[in-house]
């Protein structure tokens, strides 16, 4: 068998995430390393994808991505038991949809700018070890300022402006990356599109979004094309599972 393709998932025991998880482990050549704040809910999400008797492998790892002491533990863990890491999906995120002001903002910038840019930086040196590596950031439609600023656009009338905000602070530091490590990783951000998780709560109102949500496990299918190869020719870019999208 050839070497397996270390991918790392952070926020990977709830919604996009977990399912991505699921998606990536049915390979067999695929270890997938769980990501998570909370040991005891990594402990569950680890417990049901094994009971699903994927091909691929999988482990728990303890990372919350607003604590630096945390981050420097998860990356020198991935570095003794790994050497190397493939496939960074950084996709913890919040919405914090039960505070509002400075809170609300503190919450969102703190999780979906500061901790996704400090956790990719952090683990850059381990993906600059692996052959062929990808750094994936979770972002959202919602932070693109073309769609934002486009009447035609189903994205110009939603609301959350401190989300929205925090997507596009995202997608710059996303540009960023990509035009710094271009030469050896293949950076996207990734929109996952309208799907069933905790963000907008953990009602089913919130979770289905009345409704209009669909199933994660179509976001980490359109995630698999990415880790598989697939997308190459649009690292860089700001894709979701069916085309690109404009910053
Ligand atoms: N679902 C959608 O419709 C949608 C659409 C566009 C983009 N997205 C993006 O998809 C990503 C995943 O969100 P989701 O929709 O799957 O929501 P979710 O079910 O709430 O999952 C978010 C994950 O991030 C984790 N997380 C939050 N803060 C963290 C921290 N400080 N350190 C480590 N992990 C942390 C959560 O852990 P806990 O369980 O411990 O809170 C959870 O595992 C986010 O970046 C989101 O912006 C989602």
């Amino acid at each position: 068998m050839s070497q397996q393709t270390i991918i790392l998932i952070t926020g990977a025991n709830s919604g996009v995430g977990y399912a991505t998880a699921q998606i990536l482990a049915e390979h067999p050549n695929h270890h997938v390393i769980l990501a998570c704040r909370d040991p005891q809910k990594g402990q569950k999400a680890l417990s049901e994808l094994q009971s699903k008797s994927l091909k691929g492998t999988l482990s728990l790892l303890q990372l919350d991505v607003e604590d630096d002491t945390s981050i420097t533990q998860a990356v020198h863990t991935v570095d003794e038991q790994h050497n190397r890491l493939d496939v960074l999906i950084s996709n913890a995120g919040s919405a914090a949809p039960n505070s509002s002001g400075r809170a609300r903002l503190n919450q969102i910038f703190s999780t979906n700018v500061i901790g996704a840019t400090l956790v990719s930086e952090a683990f850059i040196p381990l993906l600059l070890k692996s052959e062929k590596p990808y750094l994936i950031q979770v972002s959202s439609g919602l932070g693109s300022m073309k769609m934002a600023t486009d009447p035609s656009s189903v994205m110009y009338a939603a609301p959350w402006d401190e989300y929205r905000a925090s997507k596009a602070a995202l997608n710059m530091i996303t540009v960023q990356m990509h035009k710094r490590l271009q030469s050896h990783v293949r950076v996207f951000a990734f929109c996952p599109g309208l799907v069933r998780s905790n963000l907008r709560g953990e009602d089913e109102a919130a979770v289905s979004a009345y409704g209009r949500a669909g199933d994660p496990l179509e976001s980490g299918r359109g995630i698999l094309g990415i880790v598989l190869g697939e997308r190459d020719g649009e690292a860089g870019g700001f894709v979701n599972k069916d085309g690109s999208f404009p910053w």
